[in-house]
């Protein structure tokens, strides 16, 4: 699957997005190292707390179903029939990538057409991860 492909998975799996409270639908596609693709939207609940994000979504599918090393995760967000040029995953989901996700681990964020990759060390450096405890 090309980097383009993923952030197209990311894109359509905004369709199912659960945002009544914000209209900010978000997509995630997440690739696993043994090829297999998860996708995840956000969530969200009147307890607007109890939100879960795209990101979060999909990482938890994969978990669930076995799956504990990834390769690389796509984000595509905006408004209802909009997609913005830059959705960056909020921090609670920066913690939870590092959480199964290596330094170097691949994340895509802009659109299918404009995209452009970071590392999670780049977004998330001197985190709190296991090898702190
Ligand atoms: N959201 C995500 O799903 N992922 C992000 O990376 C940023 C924010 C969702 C949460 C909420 O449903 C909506 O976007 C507005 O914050």
């Amino acid at each position: 699957m090309t980097e383009k492909e993923l952030m197209q998975a990311a894109q359509n799996a905004r369709f199912y997005s659960y945002c009544p409270y914000s209209d900010f639908r978000v997509g995630a596609a997440l690739l696993t190292r043994s090829g297999k693709l998860y996708t995840g939207c956000n969530v969200e609940n009147a307890g607007y707390s109890a939100t879960n994000c795209a990101e979060r979504t999909a990482i938890f599918k994969a978990v669930s179903e076995g799956e504990r090393e990834f390769e690389a995760i796509a984000i595509v967000g905006g408004r209802t029939g909009e997609t913005s040029p830059f959705t960056a995953p909020c921090g609670v989901c920066r913690q939870v990538i590092a959480e199964f996700c290596p330094a170097d681990f691949k994340i895509l964020l802009g659109t299918p057409e404009k995209f452009r990759a970071f590392t999670l060390n780049e977004l998330l450096p001197y985190s709190f991860t296991s090898e702190n405890l």
